[in-house]
């Protein structure tokens, strides 16, 4: 039986047995206390063995049991005399599935810090922290899907490996099976056309533009899936691998795109206070403080919307010597979308209408054609959650824009056919999955809230 099973039962002095692995054993004088966790909910159950009536058996394997170790307990379910727990087991028989190792096993009951943790990231989703992280991730990853598919969206499986940049940025990781040695000593060229897929390839950086496509015939679908950044920000907030999930609306514009928004976050964060309890309770005390009360408050808060140019002219009003001077046409800096949640709306806040210069290709053009219409929702702490936009949907004017960037139009002709045959307004956004599960957790580094982070010189595991 799972322990989170067992932990709902009322002591009635049944019999049951329970495995998992031993995070603590004291011995007393008369009565041996070893705690089991199975990580199936973040309470473990405390299992006590009366030393007057043990088996050999059970007697020897609990003087060899340490820490680590996997077990399997059997016992009564009684009313635990200790603080903090309803039930516990009156032990009967324990057995040793696998052992620990006294003093080579990493995780002594001490206080270990998270950059140790990440150096054995095999073994740290057994500490409280990062089984409450993965336990929370799972649950926001389902509460994602449930609200797609309560709202009418059809989840798209769109390509990892592409030959087009969705973003524009060009921080992609390209993908060959070319002879990079022979390459190298070839005064030669590389010759695409021989790789494997006879291009060009990279990982995707986004499963946008191949939603588009299909919120063009199925009118409101979503991706959920892995996504490439070959950017070297070394930041807390970057990795080279995250999960995105995007949302494409047809027949929609950017006020609708910002409901959702809002209201998508909204039931992420009502599903987490919810279903995740416990191990929020655990976050709250011991990670960041506060983060169940900041949760509850924006899940009834009204997110606060502000165009790129009033953001720009309050950050000049302000009297804060930032460290990048806010210019209008430049890119919000995290001093600036903290300035803006912390200082300006006190809690999430959606930036509206950007510099066109400073998105990618496929946005909106405005009357003004100077900015598009783009939307960021930042929140408090973490800045940038959401990025998305309405999309142009006129033939001649992303072709235009296209052109002004330098794009070859030949290699988007499919994504040029969706304004050619039968065009709508349509609009989407990419959440940061990992930037979800950080500021649901407050866990301050998204390299601990994915259980193997790949960043720059980081791929292990
Ligand atoms: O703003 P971004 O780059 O937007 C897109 O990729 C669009 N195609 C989305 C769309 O309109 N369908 O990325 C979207 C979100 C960001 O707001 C952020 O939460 C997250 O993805 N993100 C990252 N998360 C972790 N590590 C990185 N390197 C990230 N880059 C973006
Ligand atoms: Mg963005």
């Amino acid at each position: 039986m799972l322990i989170k099973d067992i932990l709902e039962i009322k002591a009635d002095n049944r019999e049951l047995s329970a495995s998992g692995w031993a995070r603590t054993k004291r011995d007393m004088k008369n009565l041996v206390f070893v705690e089991v966790n199975d990580g199936s909910c973040f309470a473990g159950i405390q299992c006590a063995f009366d030393k007057a009536m043990l088996d050999a058996k059970t007697e020897t394997a609990l003087s060899r049991l340490t820490a680590g170790a996997s077990v399997r307990v059997r016992g009564r379910l009684v009313t635990s005399p200790a603080s903090g727990q309803s039930v516990e087991i009156a032990g009967e028989e324990l057995v040793i599935i696998g052992s620990a190792g006294a003093d080579d096993y990493p995780l002594q009951k001490k206080h270990h810090s998270l950059e140790f943790l990440r150096e054995i990231a095999h073994l740290r989703a057994r500490t409280n922290t990062f089984g409450a992280v993965a336990r929370v991730r799972s649950r926001l990853a389902f509460a994602v899907n449930r609200f797609f598919e309560e709202n009418g969206f059809f989840l798209v499986h769109t390509p990892i490996i592409t030959a087009n940049d969705a973003e524009g940025a060009g921080a992609m990781f390209q993908v060959t099976t070319l002879d990079l040695a022979a390459l190298a000593k070839s005064a030669a060229p590389p010759v695409w056309s021989r790789d494997f897929f006879a291009k060009r390839c990279y990982l995707t950086v986004s499963g946008q533009l191949e939603a588009e496509t299909y919120a063009a015939a199925l009118s409101r679908v979503y991706t959920f899936g892995p996504t490439f950044r070959a950017e070297n920000s070394n930041t807390v907030r970057h990795l080279a691998e995250f999960w995105m999930i995007e949302p494409e609306m047809a027949f929609a514009e950017l006020p609708d795109l910002m409901a959702l928004a809002e209201d998508f976050l909204k039931y992420l964060f009502r599903d987490a206070l919810e279903k995740s309890g416990d191990d929020l309770a655990f976050f709250d005390q011991r990670v960041q403080k506060g983060v169940i009360e900041n949760l509850q408050n924006v899940a009834d808060s009204k997110f606060a919307h502000i165009t790129y140019t009033d953001a720009i002219n309050e950050l000049q009003k302000s009297k804060v010597d930032f460290e990048f001077k806010p210019v209008w046409g430049c890119d919000l800096q995290t001093e600036h979308e903290r300035y803006l949640t912390e200082n300006i709306a006190s809690g999430p806040v959606i930036v509206t209408d950007y510099p066109k210069e400073i998105k990618a290709f496929y946005m909106k053009l405005n009357g003004d054609d100077k900015t598009v219409r783009a939307m960021d929702v930042l929140v408090p702490r973490l800045g940038e959650i959401i990025g998305g936009s309405q999309r142009e949907e006129n033939l001649q004017t992303l072709e235009r824009r296209m052109a002004e960037l330098g794009m070859n139009a030949k290699d988007y002709s499919w994504y040029l056919d969706l304004r050619r045959y039968g065009t709508v307004p349509h609009s989407g956004f990419g959440l940061g999955f990992e930037r979800l599960v950080q500021y649901v957790t407050g866990m301050a580094n998204i390299r601990d809230v994915i259980p193997y982070p790949r960043a720059a010189g980081q791929a292990d595991f």
